[in-house]
């Protein structure tokens, strides 16, 4: 493939028959995108295209035919990815033209054109960052500007040599891949998040808002997400801390997933999500939907940006406000990031107990001091003092998680919220990591540690028939 090529030193070879390969074979992920069937999914410009559409046993022949012609005369036409599309839809048009005058075919002008474009897509893909999509090894893929894309393997960052022609061609790209998912980007709205149809997440942001040129972040789906026992194989936490957070989750303790960027948040939360007992109804809200939960009784509710006009908004906030109304057991929010806190808040405190959500914070206290601003912000004259209360009471755990210099991920401390002192909140760590060092290969050396103070909400678990064992919580106990 092109990329395993260039990352392995050899000569590049010409992008467009490397692509045109990946559109024979269409890997799982991103590319399914542009078959026929996602395709009709696509909102907007799709049903005219659909509606036409011949049997897809000869389109699908009749495309692999225009194809093969295509790639065969590539270079005696001086086409490739760079070529602009206006030359290479021409290209397209003039194949299709052959390929149906050796077999007599007849076919209308909307379908032609239909054909065209859909070949134009197939053909292109995603370009340069094609095999690195379809790559099940790299977990997530950053392009920052034209001429520098990084990728996250085995948790760590590396530099590929992976390059865009020029800036024109990257924003191509881009516009390829949010258009497939009924959103667009141009000067007037530089900025799109957006979940792909195979679930990846993706961000972009172009220039002028991009200095350098324009940016993509796509965080690749899993198809196996991680498992609680991955996280314990992979030194995350330990099974202790699982035992016990699993205990927290069956007795309906709202928790908190404090941590970084990328430092494992969204999988955190799915993994405890996976302890909620199969038959509690339970509702999902995220920006962009992430969360894979195993139980059947789920209610996906995503948030919506503003249409083109600037309408139609709907946030997170609405969205919490919304779910009140829906019955739910447990409310589970995929990120808090403003307007929303205080409605969560008040979901936790007035019977949706067991409500999960993940924050964006560097420590237990910085996620507590965030929220709290989040809340003042949203506008509701609430004295300080009211606002930690209802803190105290609706959070009961807090699980800080960071992603180490070697890449690893790690559960660095679980924190009880314990009350109120004074105006003061107060916490106490049951499981904190102490680092120890760095071995030789850069890996952090450390371990998990129980402080040896046993938390408050013992007792509420052992009254809901959890029983923990006594060493749980002891130095040189169970861990
Ligand atoms: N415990 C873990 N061990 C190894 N890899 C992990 C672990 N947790 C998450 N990852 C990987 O790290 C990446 C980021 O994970 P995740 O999306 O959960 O982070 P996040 O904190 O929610 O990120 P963001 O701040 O962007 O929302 C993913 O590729 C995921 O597969
Ligand atoms: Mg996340």
């Amino acid at each position: 493939m092109f990329l395993r090529n260039r990352l392995k030193g050899e000569p590049p070879v010409p992008a467009m028959p490397a692509t045109s390969n990946a559109a024979a074979a269409p890997h799982p992920g991103m590319r399914q995108e542009s078959s026929p069937e996602n395709r009709a999914a696509t909102p907007s410009k799709m049903p005219v295209r659909q509606a036409s559409r011949p049997p897809m046993d000869s389109q699908t022949e009749l495309k692999s035919k225009v194809h093969r012609l295509l790639v065969e005369n590539m270079r005696s036409q001086n086409l490739d990815e760079t070529s602009s599309p206006d030359t290479i839809k021409e290209a397209i048009r003039h194949g299709l033209e052959q390929v149906l005058a050796d077999e007599n075919r007849l076919l209308s002008r909307v379908e032609r054109d239909r054909l065209v474009e859909d070949l134009y897509d197939d053909m292109l893909g995603l370009g340069p960052i094609e095999p690195l999509l379809a790559d099940d090894s790299v977990s997530e893929v950053m392009v920052n500007g034209p001429h520098s894309v990084y990728i996250e393997r085995n948790g760590r960052i590396e530099k590929t040599d992976v390059t865009f022609s020029d800036g024109a061609h990257l924003i191509r790209v881009i516009d390829r891949i949010v258009s497939r998912v009924g959103r667009r980007i141009d000067e007037s709205s530089p900025m799109c998040d957006a979940r792909l149809q195979n679930g990846s997440r993706v961000n972009a942001i172009i220039p002028p808002l991009a200095i350098d040129g324009a940016a993509l972040t796509i965080r690749k789906f899993r198809k196996d997400p991680l498992k609680v026992d991955s996280l314990v194989e992979y030194g995350s936490l330990t099974d202790p801390m699982a035992s016990f957070l699993k205990g927290c989750v069956e007795a309906r303790l709202n928790v908190l997933i404090s941590g970084g960027t990328g430092s494992g948040k969204t999988t955190l939360l799915n993994v405890l999500s996976s302890f909620i007992p199969s038959n509690e109804r339970l509702i999902t809200i995220e920006d962009a939907a992430e969360l894979q939960l195993q139980q059947d009784h789920v209610i996906r509710l995503e948030t919506r940006p503003a249409n083109v006009e600037g309408a139609g908004r709907v946030d997170q906030a609405e969205l919490v406000r919304n779910s009140l109304r829906m019955r739910p057991d447990r409310i589970i929010l995929g990120e808090i990031r403003g307007g929303e806190a205080l409605a969560m808040l008040q979901a936790m405190n007035t019977g949706h107990e067991g409500s999960l959500a993940t924050i964006h914070a560097n420590t237990t206290r910085d996620a507590l001091a965030r929220l709290e601003t989040m809340v003042l912000m949203a506008g509701m004259d609430l004295p300080l003092r009211a606002i930690r209360e209802q803190m105290a009471s609706a959070i009961n755990l807090i699980l800080q998680i960071e992603r180490s210099t070697d890449g690893g991920r790690r559960v660095t401390s679980i924190t009880e919220v314990v009350g109120m002192e004074g105006d003061i909140l107060q916490l106490q760590d049951i499981y904190t990591y102490v680092r120890e060092g760095v071995d030789e290969n850069g890996r952090l050396v450390g371990a998990h540690r129980p402080t040896g103070i046993r938390p408050k909400c013992a007792d509420q678990l052992r009254l809901k028939g959890i029983p923990l064992p006594v060493d749980l919580f002891q130095i040189g106990g169970w861990a």
